[in-house]
C-alpha cells in the first residue's frame, strides 16, 4: 500500500514537472550538434518539407473527393485557405516559441518548457505520428511515382524495369485491396499480380519506398548541410515544375470548369480542408533544427511565415488552373497534374511532372527524417529513451543511431501500413500539435511574462485562440463524420499513455 502510493506520488511529481527554459538553452549551446544552417537553408528545408504529395497527389480526392469524403471542387481554394489559417496560427504561435526557445525537438521541447513532462512525451508521441507516419504515406507514394516516369520509358528500358512486377512495389494491404478490387480471394494464383513460382498466398514488399528510405538515411548521416543542398536541388526542379504547370497550364483554362463552384457545398469545403491540410504540414519541421541554425531567433520566424505564405499562393494557382483545365469529374485521384497534362495533349509534360514530383516526394522523405531524428534526439536527451541513442558519428557529427531508427521505422511501416489511413492519422497527430503549441504560447506569456521575444504572436491572444478553435473543429468534424482513422488516433494516444505509465514511475527525469 506505502509502495503504491510513493509510485502515484512519483507519477503525479513528473507529470507536473517542468523543464527549465534556461536549462534547455545551456543545453542546446552545449550541443555537439554543428550550427550550419542559414535563412536560406531554412526556407528550403520549409518548402522542401511542404510541397509534395499533397500537391502532386493528394489535391486530386481533396477537388473531386474519394470513397472518404466529398469533394470541394473549385471551391478547394476555399479549403486551403481554411487550411493555411489554421496553419498560420500555429505558424505564428510555433514562430514566437522557437525565436524563443531555439532547441532541437519542436513542439516537444515547447511543450517540457511550458505543461511538463507527461504532455511533453505525449507530443513526442504526438509528433512521431505526423513525421515517421507521414513518411509512410510519402515513401508510398514515391514508388507510384516511380512507376508511373518509368512507364513512360517503355519503348527505351527494358521491361523488367518499365513493368516490374506488382508484388515488388506495393505492401501487402494494397495487394489484397487489388485482390477485392477483381473479386479474387487472396489465396487464389493470381496472373495479374505474377507471383514467383511456389507464392500462392500474395507476398508484397514495397522496395522502391525502402530503397528510398535506406539512401536518405545514409545522406543524412553524412550531414545536415549535405542533406540541405540535396533538398535544394530538389526543391529547385519541383517548383520549376509546378510554376510552369501554372504557366503552361494557364493558356487552357475554360472558366466554364470553375463553375458549379462548391458542387458538394460546405461539406465538400470542410471535407477538402481536413484532406488538403495534408499538403501545408511541414513548414513546423524547420524548428526542428534550431540547434543547427546559425542565427535562430531572427531567421526562424522568416522562414516559417515565409513558407506558408509561399506555399498557398503557389497551391491556388495550381487548384485554379487544375479545376480551369479539365471538368471536375475528370480528374484523376493518383496523378492528377500528369493527367490533366495528358488531357490537353502534353504527354512529355506529364513526365516531367513525373520527375516534378519524385524531387518533391524526395524532399518530403528528407527533410521529415531529419524532423524525426532531431524529435528523437531532444526526447532521448531527456531520458525517455535511453540516452546511448544519441551518439554523434565522429566524423559527421550527426546523430547516426538514432538516424538508422527513424529510417527503419519507416522501413518496417511501410511494408504493411495503408496510404490514406497514414495520411489522415498524419494529420490528426498534426492538428494536435498545433492546438497545443497556440496554448503554449498562451501559457507562457503568463509564466514567462518577461523572457525576450524576438518575434511575438499579434493580437494575442486572440490569435491562439483562433488556432486551437479551427484546428479543433477540423479534427472533431473529422472525427464525428467517421473513419476508422480517428480510432487508431485514439489508440495511439492509449499506446502512448500505457508507455508513460510503465516509465512514469522510475522518477528518473525529474529537474528540480
Ligand atoms: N506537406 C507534405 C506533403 O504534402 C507532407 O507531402
Amino acid at each position: 500500500m506505502g509502495n503504491m502510493k510513493k509510485i502515484l506520488s512519483n507519477i503525479f511529481k513528473n507529470i507536473i514537472s517542468r523543464k527549465d527554459t534556461e536549462k534547455f538553452i545551456a543545453e542546446s549551446k552545449s550541443t555537439e550538434l554543428k550550427k550550419t544552417l542559414n535563412i536560406f537553408d531554412l526556407l528550403i528545408l520549409g518548402i522542401g518539407a511542404v510541397v509534395g504529395t499533397g500537391i502532386f497527389t493528394i489535391i486530386g480526392s481533396a477537388i473531386a473527393g474519394s470513397s472518404d469524403g466529398a469533394g470541394a471542387g473549385t471551391a478547394i481554394i476555399i479549403s486551403m485557405l481554411l487550411a493555411a489559417l489554421a496553419s498560420l496560427f500555429s505558424a505564428l504561435s510555433y514562430s514566437e516559441i522557437a525565436a524563443m526557445i531555439p532547441v532541437a525537438g519542436s513542439a516537444y521541447t515547447f511543450t517540457y518548457a511550458t505543461m511538463g513532462e507527461f504532455m511533453a512525451w505525449m507530443v513526442g508521441w504526438i509528433l512521431m505520428l505526423e513525421y515517421a507516419i507521414g513518411n509512410i504515406t510519402v515513401a508510398t507514394a514515391w514508388t507510384g511515382y516511380l512507376a508511373q516516369l518509368l512507364k513512360g520509358f517503355k519503348h527505351i528500358l527494358p521491361d523488367f524495369v518499365t513493368q516490374f512486377p506488382i508484388w515488388l512495389r506495393n505492401d501487402f494491404r494494397s495487394i489484397y485491396a487489388m485482390c477485392d478490387k477483381y473479386g479474387m480471394d487472396v489465396h487464389d494464383k493470381m496472373p495479374f499480380i505474377n507471383l514467383p513460382f511456389g507464392l500462392e498466398v500474395p507476398f508484397a514488399i514495397n522496395i522502391p519506398a525502402i530503397f528510398i528510405v535506406l539512401f536518405l538515411t545514409v545522406l543524412l548521416i553524412k550531414g545536415i548541410k549535405e542533406s540541405t543542398r540535396v533538398a535544394a536541388i530538389m526543391v529547385f526542379v519541383n517548383l520549376s515544375i509546378i510554376i510552369s504547370f501554372v504557366v503552361v497550364g494557364s493558356k487552357y483554362v475554360a472558366p466554364e470548369n470553375w463553375v458549379p463552384f462548391a458542387p458538394n457545398g460546405f461539406e465538400g469545403i470542410i471535407s477538402g480542408t481536413f484532406i488538403i491540410f495534408f499538403a501545408y504540414i511541414g513548414f513546423d519541421a524547420i524548428s526542428t533544427a534550431a540547434e543547427e541554425t546559425k542565427n535562430p531567433q531572427k531567421d526562424l520566424p522568416v522562414a516559417i511565415i515565409g513558407t506558408l505564405i509561399f506555399c498557398t499562393i503557389l497551391y491556388i494557382s495550381v487548384a485554379l488552373v487544375l479545376t480551369g483545365i479539365i471538368p471536375i469529374k475528370s480528374i484523376d485521384i493518383q496523378a492528377p497534374l500528369a493527367h490533366a497534362m495528358r488531357m490537353i495533349g502534353k504527354n512529355w509534360y506529364a513526365g516531367c511532372i513525373s520527375v516534378g514530383a519524385l524531387c518533391a516526394l524526395t524532399s518530403v522523405l528528407l527533410v521529415y527524417q531529419l524532423g524525426t531524428t532531431r524529435i528523437f534526439y531532444a526526447i532521448a536527451r531527456d531520458n525517455f529513451l535511453p540516452k546511448n541513442i544519441m551518439k554523434v558519428h565522429k566524423k559527421y557529427k550527426t546523430p547516426y543511431i538514432i538516424t538508422w531508427i527513424s529510417g527503419l521505422i519507416v522501413i518496417l511501416g511501410s511494408l504493411f501500413m495503408d496510404l490514406n489511413i497514414s495520411a489522415e492519422l498524419c494529420n490528426y497527430g498534426t492538428f494536435a500539435s498545433f492546438v497545443i503549441i497556440c496554448i503554449e504560447v498562451l501559457i507562457l506569456r503568463k509564466t514567462e511574462p518577461d523572457r525576450y521575444r524576438p518575434f511575438k504572436v499579434p493580437f494575442c491572444p486572440w490569435f491562439p485562440i483562433f488556432g486551437i478553435i479551427l484546428c479543433s473543429c477540423f479534427m472533431l468534424y473529422k472525427g464525428i463524420s467517421g473513419g476508422i482513422s480517428a480510432l487508431y488516433f485514439l489508440l495511439w494516444i492509449a499506446i502512448g499513455l500505457a508507455i508513460y505509465i510503465v516509465y512514469g514511475y522510475k522518477n528518473k527525469r525529474l529537474f528540480p
